[in-house]
C-alpha cells in the first residue's frame, strides 16, 4: 500500500533522528511490500528562521493532507537561542501547540515501560521494579490551562497574572473513551488521575469518567489525586495500566514516567483526533546541546514510527517488525551513548554506536525479519 508521511523534522536533533526513522520505514516498505512518501513540513525554530512564525497556514495545510505525521523534535536552547526573546506566541513551541489545536488532536497516548535490556539504567531499586511495568499515560492535549484565557495585567498598580483550567464535559468524554478503548487492547485497567479534593474541573472529570465506564464493563477503573499518582509512580508503577489525566498533569507526570523508564531516548508517543490521523513523535526534547554530532538516539523516533504504522495505517505485523528489530539490536548489544552503561566494569559486550549506524542495524533488522 501507498502511504503519504508528512515529515516535521524540526530542530536540534530533530532531523537526524527523523532520517533514521524514514530509513526503517524504507526498510519496511522494502521487506513488506509498501510505497512510503515523505513530505517535509516546517514548525517550530526551524519555522520561525524561514518564515518569522513557528507554524504557517500552509503546514497546518501540509499536515491535513497526509495519512500521518512523523516528527522529530522542536525548540532550542531556551536560555541562549533567539527563538525565546520572541514574544511566547511566535516562539518554537507555540507552533506545536496549534498544530495540535488545527488538527483537533485531543489525545495524546505516551507508552512507558520497562526495556528488559536497559533494566539497569532504571533508576528505582530492583525491589521496587518486581516484574517490571508496562503502562500508558492518554493525557488530554488540547484543554485544561494550555488553551484555556490567559492575561497579565496590573491591578492596583501590581502586576497579576491568570491562567485558567476549564474542560466541559464533552472534552472529557471523548479522551475518557479513548482511554478506555485503549486499556480494553491492554490490561483493563483505567486510572483516572486528578485533583477532586481542590479542583471542580477535577470533579466534573470523575463524574464523566466514572459514567463513560458503564460502557466498558470488563475495565476496572480507579481515581487517583495527581500528588499520590507522582508519588506512586516511584514506589510502584507495575501497578499501573492506562494513566488517563488532563493536559498539564499529563505533561509533568509522562515526564515523570520516562526517566522511571529508564531512558527518555526509548519512548514514543502519538497524538490523535477522531479519524485514523495521528501525529507521532518522541517523548524526549530536541537536545539542543548534542545536536548535528550524530550521537542522539534515534529509537524513540523509530517506536514513534512503528506506532504511526499500527495505529494509522493498521499495519500491525510490521510495526511488531520494527519493535521486534529494536530489541534485537539491543540484544546484541548495541547502544548509542545515552544507554551505553557508565561503569567500566559492566561495559564488556557492548558496542557504542552513533544515531545514524543504530538506524541502520534496526532497518537492517526489519529486513532480515520479513
Ligand atoms: C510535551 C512538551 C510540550 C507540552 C511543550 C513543548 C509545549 O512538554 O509535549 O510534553 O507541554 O505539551
Ligand atoms: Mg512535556
Amino acid at each position: 500500500m501507498q502511504f503519504h508521511v508528512g515529515v516535521i523534522a524540526g530542530d536540534g536533533i530533530g532531523p537526524e533522528i527523523v532520517e533514521e526513522a524514514k530509513k526503517v520505514l524504507d526498510a519496511v516498505g522494502k521487506a513488506y511490500g509498501h510505497e512510503f512518501s515523505y513530505e517535509p513540513i516546517l514548525m517550530g525554530g526551524c519555522s520561525i528562521d524561514a518564515t518569522g512564525v513557528p507554524l504557517t497556514d500552509e503546514a497546518i495545510q501540509q499536515a491535513k493532507g497526509s495519512d500521518a505525521v512523523l516528527m522529530g523534535s522542536i525548540g532550542g536552547d531556551t536560555r541562549t537561542s533567539p527563538w525565546y526573546k520572541l514574544e511566547p506566541s511566535l516562539r518554537p513551541e507555540a507552533g506545536l501547540l496549534k498544530l495540535r489545536k488545527s488538527l483537533n488532536l485531543f489525545a495524546n497516548l505516551r507508552p512507558a515501560y520497562l526495556f528488559d535490556e536497559l533494566r539497569k539504567a532504571c533508576p528505582l531499586k530492583e525491589e521496587v521494579i518486581g516484574k517490571g511495568f508496562d503502562l500508558a499515560i492518554m493525557r488530554e492535549l488540547t484543554g485544561g490551562l494550555y488553551f484555556g484565557k490567559r492575561e497579565t495585567k496590573k491591578v492596583d498598580g501590581v502586576l497579576q497574572a491568570t491562567d485558567t483550567l476549564t474542560y466541559n464535559e464533552n472534552e472529557i468524554r471523548r479522551i475518557a473513551k479513548k482511554a478506555f478503548s485503549i486499556a480494553m487492547q491492554r490490561r483493563k485497567k483505567v486510572t483516572s488521575v486528578d485533583k477532586a479534593n481542590v479542583l471542580d474541573s477535577s470533579r466534573l472529570w470523575r463524574k464523566v469518567v466514572e459514567e463513560v465506564a458503564k460502557d466498558y464493563p470488563e475495565v476496572t477503573l480507579d481515581h487517583m489525586l495527581v500528588d499520590n499518582c507522582a508519588m506512586q509512580l516511584v514506589k510502584d508503577p507495575g501497578q499501573f495500566d492506562v494513566i488517563l489525566t488532563e493536559n498539564m498533569f499529563g505533561d509533568i507526570l509522562s515526564d515523570e514516567a520516562s526517566m522511571v523508564s529508564g531512558s527518555i531516548g526509548m519512548l514514543s508517543s502519538a497524538s490523535f483526533n477522531d479519524t485514523d490521523f495521528g501525529l507521532y513523535e518522541p517523548s524526549h526534547g530536541s537536545a539542543p546541546d548534542i545536536a548535528g554530532q550524530d550521537i542522539a538516539n534515534p529509537i524513540a523516533t523509530i517506536l514513534s514510527a512503528a506506532m504511526m504504522l499500527r495505529f494509522s495505517f493498521k499495519l500491525d505485523k510490521e510495526a511488531d517488525a520494527v519493535e521486534n528489530a529494536v530489541k534485537t539490536v539491543l540484544k546484541k548489544g548495541y547502544r548509542t551513548v545515552d544507554i551505553l552503561p557508565q561503569e567500566k566494569e559492566e561495559i564488556a559486550g557492548f558496542t557504542q554506536v552513533s544515531c545514524s549506524r543504530m538506524g541502520s542495524l534496526i532497518a537492517d533488522a526489519v529486513k532480515a525479519s520479513a
